[in-house]
């Protein structure tokens, strides 16, 4: 196959911009060599309070990946993924010959531009056992397992509990309205979280916990958890290659959700507070690491899109990302 055209990359630039990361930090670059089309994990980008062994910004490259790996086939191209080991490279995605693209790869390509965090409540979660399998099948990929957690009891109370903690944790809510702060206005900087993706009625337990936000107490939160669909996404190991893994796993969720008219929303934020992790394999008996908590139904009211930076930012100069 011939070099891409500027059309082509357009696609695949669009659809890597488009995944999900943590605080929409959109830490990847692309380095375009040929047919070859290296994704880069910006370095730069480091979450000190929220993501301080910057796994999530691994599962965030984990989901651009899987974007650019179905944009590649909605091209109608064969698509070879070669995971790298280390370094700022994470893989290197081969665009192949000619190959019609199946439609089921194609209807999650369509549901990229549809795919938003919804932090909101649900208008019903009552969501066919049919369908609830297609999102964990979409997922589970060997060493990555797809948990629907039994007790949501005990979810809850590890949710109160780290909302709390995360609520009066000065350092981190520093850190939250930093990337909070600068989505407005003329000098918007095209990463961060908007507030319209908040909401004005913000749920401790759909993502970002910030001073105001109210927190029930663990019954009326286990309630509240009961009437949502929720997720947890567990990987055998803990290495960059299983955290990648596990951010692909939950971008093919997740897509398979909006194209099935559903919305949801990722929670990593208490993972990452000491002992959470631990309590939560205990407390859940999980079967392996937890990468990720994701909680969906059919939404009452349509969520806000986040910024995106310009797609000319995501082009990394021959020799390395900025
Ligand atoms: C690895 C990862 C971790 C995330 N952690 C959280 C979280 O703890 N709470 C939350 O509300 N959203 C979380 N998000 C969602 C991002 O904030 C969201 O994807 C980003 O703001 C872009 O918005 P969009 O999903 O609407 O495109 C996470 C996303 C990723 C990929």
């Amino acid at each position: 196959m011939t070099v891409l055209t500027t059309e082509q990359l357009g696609v695949l630039a669009r659809a890597v911009s488009r995944a999900p990361s943590v605080h929409n930090s959109q830490p990847w670059q692309l380095l375009v060599r040929g047919t070859e089309v290296d994704l880069l994990e910006r370095r730069d980008v480091h979450l000190r309070r929220h993501d301080p062994s910057d796994r999530d910004r691994v599962l965030s490259c984990g989901a651009a990946l899987t974007n650019l790996e179905l944009a590649v086939r909605a091209l109608g191209r064969d698509c070879h993924v070669g995971l790298r080991g280390d370094g700022a490279v994470v893989a290197t995605v081969t665009i192949g010959r000619r190959r019609a693209t199946s439609t089921r790869a194609y209807l999650l390509y369509q549901a990229i531009g549809r795919r938003r965090s919804h932090r909101h409540r649900f208008f019903h979660s009552r969501v066919p056992t049919t369908v609830q399998h297609a999102l964990v099948a979409a997922g589970e990929t060997s060493g990555v397992h797809i948990v629907r957690p039994a007790r949501l009891d005990k979810l809850a109370q590890l949710l109160g509990f780290a909302a709390r903690v995360l609520r009066d944790d000065r350092g981190y809510q520093r850190e939250l309205a930093v990337w909070t702060a600068h989505t407005h206005g003329w000098d918007a900087a095209g990463d961060g979280i908007a507030d319209d993706a908040l909401g004005p009625e913000p749920l401790p337990f759909a993502g970002i916990v910030r001073p105001d936000t109210p927190i029930p107490d663990d019954a009326v939160l286990a309630d509240r958890l009961a009437g949502e669909n929720w997720l947890v996404f567990c990987t055998d190991g803990d290495n960059r290659a299983d955290q990648l893994a596990a951010g692909a796993a939950l971008e093919r969720t997740w897509l398979t959700a909006a194209s099935k008219a559903l919305a949801g929303s990722v929670i990593t934020q208490p993972l990452h507070l000491t002992g959470f992790r631990a309590r939560l394999v205990s407390e859940l008996a999980l079967p392996g690491v937890p990468q990720a908590i994701f909680r969906y139904g059919y939404p009452a009211v349509p969520a806000a899109p986040s910024p995106r930076l310009p797609l000319g930012e995501l082009f990394a100069p021959p020799g390395g990302t900025r």
